[in-house]
């Protein structure tokens, strides 16, 4: 580094510990507010800074990408998913961008089997009766019936890491492993889950009870459930999100749901930029739709990890090295091997 420490805008707060070992490391400037910043905000504050720690919450479209200060080189984005970057306008602009994948695979997997469960076990339902009534008249035969996850056919959407790890857990509730991806996975993923491929989603979503999403959204994932496809839903299957809302087409999902052809859904991801869809909320009061608000990696030892996997790709980069975790726009090489986002 030639001894000259790298400046570098923080857009968010982080956990303490990153913010203090970032500070040691580099010329550090933490959005302290922690409120996201506007694109000319953005822009000003990256006035003579070489790196933006960016995260979900900050749109990098091509427009903003273009007005960047020329002495920024390197996004290091502080999170798996890149979709608020516009990757392809960073990279004909010359700056290297990263990610922070993996170490958050396991808490997202976690998270995905909770909101799986919590509908066709209806925990959350129950847990607002006692609170609401703060009695409870004893156990009965009838009361609280729910959906047994045993023996019911899981369709995953994205077998990739999260989704791999979804169904290791998943295995373990005895549930059987449908998954539709981009690529079939090798036997020796898919032979320990006893995994069954499906080319075709259409044909996926009308053979499971419960449909799991764990793609990244690009533009050929952008709203892949859309209404068609979730009419092929099974009726009472229940459909579960914690990656992104635009995946979805979530106006009609909400009426597949009023309908009541869908059993329910469990969104850790939902339209909210221009507020909740009323109608959705009224669903989750009816306890047929559970909202957790982006939370499924949210635990004190992911985002600590996520900071430091932030800090490794700053200091490669910096140093003149090929950062570990490099995002290229598809189709394009490093070194000889293929990067995809
Ligand atoms: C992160 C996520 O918390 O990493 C991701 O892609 O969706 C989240 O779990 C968020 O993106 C942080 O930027």
């Amino acid at each position: 580094m030639n001894g000259v420490r790298p400046r570098v805008l923080v857009t968010r707060r982080l956990p303490s510990s990153v913010e203090d070992r970032m500070a040691t490391l580099f010329e550090t400037d933490v959005n302290a507010e922690d409120i996201q910043l506007s694109g000319d905000e953005l822009l000003h504050g990256l006035e003579n800074k070489d790196v933006l720690v960016s995260t979900i919450t900050d749109r990098l479209d091509a427009d903003l990408i273009g007005r960047l200060p020329r002495t920024v080189r390197l996004i290091a984005q502080f999170g798996n998913g890149i979709d608020n970057i516009d990757i392809e306008a960073a990279w004909a602009a010359g700056l290297t961008v990263t990610n922070t994948p993996s170490v958050l695979t396991e808490d997202t997997a976690d998270m995905a089997l909770a909101l799986i469960m919590a509908l066709p076990r209806r925990l959350i339902e129950n847990n607002r009766r006692l609170m609401i009534e703060r009695h409870w008249p004893g156990w009965s035969p009838t009361s609280m019936l729910g959906t047994r996850l045993r023996g019911k056919a899981l369709g995953i959407v994205g077998m990739g890491r999260i989704g791999t790890a979804v169904a290791q857990r998943a295995r373990a509730f005895g549930l059987s492993i449908h998954y539709f991806s981009r690529s079939r996975r090798p036997p020796p993923i898919e032979e320990p889950l006893n995994a069954r491929y499906w080319d075709s989603l259409d044909a996926m979503l009308e053979a499971v009870d419960i449909v799991s999403l764990h793609t990244p959204l690009t533009r050929e994932t952008h709203r892949m459930l859309n209404a068609q496809r979730l009419a092929r839903m099974r009726h009472g299957s229940f459909l579960v999100n914690v990656s992104r809302p635009e995946l979805i087409d979530e106006t009609a999902l909400v009426g597949e749901l009023e309908s009541g052809r869908l059993g329910g859904a469990a969104l850790d991801v939902f339209e909210h930029k221009a507020g909740i869809d009323p109608r959705l909320l009224a669903l989750a009061d009816a306890d047929r739709v559970v909202l957790t608000g982006h939370m499924a990696s949210a635990t004190l030892e992911a985002r600590i990890e996520m900071g430091e996997t932030v800090i490794v790709n700053i200091r490669t980069f910096m140093d003149g090295h090929q950062p570990p975790h490099r995002v290229l726009p598809e189709g394009q090489m490093v070194g000889g091997r293929m990067v995809t986002p």
